[in-house]
């Protein structure tokens, strides 16, 4: 039975382009999964803590060291990595906000993205321990990047690529919404990744 995470970003919990693809993927997804299960976790209703001084303690001591107070540093760490460990698929939906993922994910990724946990080194550099999942993006920004000179300042889209591939998550599809603050040419975007999401699931 597959197992699909969903991480929404957008603060705006109506009126969410991007939570609006999301249910529309959900949707797909479930159609093609009719026994799979879906994790929902609301990172802008939910508020994680970002990572402390203890947390950070916590994530290099080895387990033979590690007292209750660095086991409590790192429990809700632990909590997340097990979550994401035990499904197959991840679906991220972002909206750009200042040029780059919502605080909320970066706070998630902080307390996921872990030595011993979901990454590790050895002598030929870092290497994932996640490899066998793959991720969907949804993301939507205001303006239009693609083929213009904002391009170089739009970090979202390749730091999620980068940051999963450096636990071993493979992105299999990005679904880019661009434009969002033009009202006249949001509907027609938003059927486009419709379609674009339709297409994907007949791969
Ligand atoms: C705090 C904030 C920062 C934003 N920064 C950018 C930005 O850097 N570039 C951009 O094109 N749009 C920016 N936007 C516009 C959003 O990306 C756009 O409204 C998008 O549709 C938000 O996603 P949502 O519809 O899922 O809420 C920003 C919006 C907010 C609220």
């Amino acid at each position: 039975m597959k197992k699909l995470l969903r991480l929404d970003c957008s603060s705006r919990i109506s009126g969410s382009h991007s939570r609006e693809l999301a249910d529309y993927f959900e949707k797909r997804w479930i159609s093609e999964n009719p026994n799979g299960i879906v994790i929902r976790r609301d990172l802008a209703k939910e508020q994680l803590p970002h990572i402390q001084n203890n947390t950070i303690e916590g994530f290099y001591t080895p387990d033979k060291y590690i007292t209750p107070e660095i086991k409590e540093a790192t429990a809700l760490s632990d909590q997340l990595i097990s979550e994401l460990k035990s499904v197959d698929e991840i679906l991220i939906n972002s909206p750009l906000y200042n040029l780059n993922v919502p605080s909320n994910l970066k706070a998630y990724l902080d307390q996921t993205v872990r030595i011993g946990h979901t990454f590790n080194i050895n002598e030929s550099g870092y290497y994932g321990l996640l490899e066998n999942k793959i991720a969907y993006l949804i993301t939507a920004k205001g303006g239009i990047y693609k083929g213009t000179p904002m391009e170089q300042f739009h970090f979202q889209e390749p730091y999620l690529r980068a940051i999963l591939g450096h636990m071993g998550i493979k992105t299999q599809e990005l679904f880019s919404l661009e434009g969002a603050s033009d009202s006249e040419a949001i509907e027609h975007n938003k059927l486009r990744l419709r379609n674009n999401i339709d297409q994907s699931f007949k791969k």
